[in-house]
This record gives C-alpha cells, structure tokens and sequence, in this order.
C-alpha cells in the first residue's frame, strides 16, 4: 500500500501554490472581485480533481508542469461550481469548506461575479499553458467546456433543480450525478492524460475515463451518504442539506449501507479499470480513500 495520505497533502501543497500564484493579481478599483475569487478558490478543500490531473499525468509518464496549468483551471471551474451552488436560489448554504459560504462574506451579487470570474480564468488559465502543445491545449479546452457546461456538470445541476420535491427513477438519478459531480471528475483526470501529450495511449485515455466515471458516481453517493450521517465540523459544510432542499439522492433510494455496498462495488470496478497499468497503485488506494472519506 503506498502512503496515500502523505501523497494526497504533498500534492495539495504543490496545487495550493500554483493556485496562489494564479491568484495573486488585484485591482485597486475593484480589489473586491479577486478577494472573493480567492476566498472561493484558496484555503480548503480537498483538490481531489487536481490529484486525478497530477497523477494521471505522472501515471502516463507526462511531466508535472505541464498538467499544473490544467490542474488549476479545473479546480477553479470546481470552485466556480460550488461558489453558485451555495447560494440563496441554489442550494441556500451558509457552510464551505468550514467557513461562511461566498455570499455570506461577500454578499449575492459579487458571489456570482466570483463564480463567473473563475469559470471564464479557468479558461484563460488553460489556455495560456505553455508547457503543451496546441493541439493539446484545443484538446484541453474542448474538453472543459464540454464537461463544465450544458453538457456537464451545468446540466447536472439542472436536472438536480429539476428534481427537487419531485420523484425521479433511479437511472435518472445515476445521470444526475454523472453529471453534475462525474463529469469534472472524468475531466480532470483526461486532462492528466492531454498534457501527457502521446506518453498516453487512446487505450490508457479509456481507461482514465472509466476508473474516473465509477469514483465519479461513487463520489457523490458518499457526499450524499455525508450530508444525512456527517460531522458538519470535519465535512465543513451543512448537514441535512439535501433534506432540507427536498432532492432526490441515494438516500430517497436505499439505506446507508446499501448506497454503500453500491459505492463499494463501484470502486473495485474502477480500480480494476487501471491496475494492469504500472504506477496504477496510487489512483488505486485513492478511489479507496474517496470511498471511505468523512470529509
Ligand atoms: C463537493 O466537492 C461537491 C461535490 C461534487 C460533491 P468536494 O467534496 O471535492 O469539495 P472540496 O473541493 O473538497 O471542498
Ligand atoms: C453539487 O452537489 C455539485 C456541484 C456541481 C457543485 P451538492 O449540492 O451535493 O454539493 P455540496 O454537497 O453542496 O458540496
Ligand atoms: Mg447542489
Ligand atoms: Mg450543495
Ligand atoms: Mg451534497
């Protein structure tokens, strides 16, 4: 078993100041907007996507700087995400990341700039990296916008909204959250693989996209399983939320320990998905850590 838990801190470390570094800039007539853009971005959260990005890279033998520029753009688009998902018209949540919520610090209207300013410097981010090819980075942001939009997690959300005091099947339910957590999910990784430029095989780019669609799946069945049973002082966000919002999640279907069994057999799914590839161990005990995760 490798050490997971130093690799997962090293890496975040390492994202923690790239993100500082893309993050630095002001503007003394609106200084407001980057505040809050770093207060979405920066101090917390786990960079469970930049993780998947990082690794894949070094799993397919591509270099580090390549995929850093990549890795930030989609932890911005994730930020972006949760920054609106949290507000009053959303999911109306005052808890992130164990700290008041973007428009609790900043108030509605500039929560919103913020998540439209991180969407569109993700895109500015990507497309500026250096250290690809351009083909490579047209690759790259074809692929986030595909998975960020009405295609992806966008539309996931969406059908989430579409969803509340309503009941939908189970299916719908598994493509609800394909989308609105799996697809930045299977972005991140398949971005590893893009700035591993042609180190990565189409039959390694596959099988990134269906390890990352099972812990994509299993990832939001634990964060609903979360929301009823967490501690709201190590989860950093609400407890109960989803409940309160009347949404339709594994919980409306099965009991916690069925979701369970169900992430679970998801997980050795995914795992198995990669491990004839050498170095597949790390994503390996990292779909095991995201399975029983508490925070
Ligand atoms: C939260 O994502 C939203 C979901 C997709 C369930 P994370 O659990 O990755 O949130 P942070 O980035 O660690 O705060
Ligand atoms: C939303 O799912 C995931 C996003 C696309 C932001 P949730 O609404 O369950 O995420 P949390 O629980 O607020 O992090
Ligand atoms: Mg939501
Ligand atoms: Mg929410
Ligand atoms: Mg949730």
């Amino acid at each position: 078993m490798t050490d997971i838990k130093a690799r997962i801190t090293e890496d975040a470390k390492l994202m923690e100041s790239v993100l500082e570094s893309y993050l630095s800039m002001t503007d003394d007539k609106y200084p407001v907007l980057f505040e809050a853009m770093r207060y979405g971005v920066l101090d917390g959260g786990k960079r469970v996507r930049p993780f998947l990005a990082l690794e894949f890279c070094r799993m397919a033998g591509g270099d580090d700087k390549a995929v850093l520029p990549f890795a930030a753009a989609i932890e911005c688009i994730h930020s972006y995400s949760l920054v609106h998902d949290d507000l009053p018209c959303m999911d109306n949540d005052m808890l992130r990341r164990g700290k008041p919520t973007n428009h609790v610090k900043f108030g509605e209207a500039n929560a919103l700039l913020c998540g439209d300013a991180l969407l569109t410097y993700a895109f500015e981010i990507a497309s500026n990296n250096e250290y690809v090819d351009s083909k490579g980075v047209v690759e790259a942001v074809k692929l986030l916008s595909n998975m960020s939009g009405v295609f992806g997690m966008v539309g996931g959300q969406q059908i989430d909204l579409l969803s509340e005091n309503k009941s939908i099947d189970m299916d719908t339910l598994k493509y609800l959250h394909s989308k609105k957590t799996g697809c930045l999910i299977r972005c991140a990784s398949l971005l590893g693989c893009i700035a591993a430029g042609d180190k990565c095989t189409n039959e390694l780019y596959e099988a990134a996209d269906k390890y990352a669609s099972g812990i994509g799946l299993t990832f939001q069945i634990i964060d609903d399983i979360l929301d009823v049973t967490g501690d709201e002082a190590v989860f950093g966000k609400p407890i109960g939320s989803d409940a309160e919002q009347n949404k339709t999640t594994f919980m409306t279907f099965m009991s916690v320990e069925d979701a369970f069994e169900e992430a679970k057999k998801l997980t050795e799914e995914a795992k198995a998905a990669i491990s004839k590839y050498e170095g597949s161990e790390i994503l390996c005990d990292f779909a095991d850590y995201l399975l029983y995760r508490n925070k």
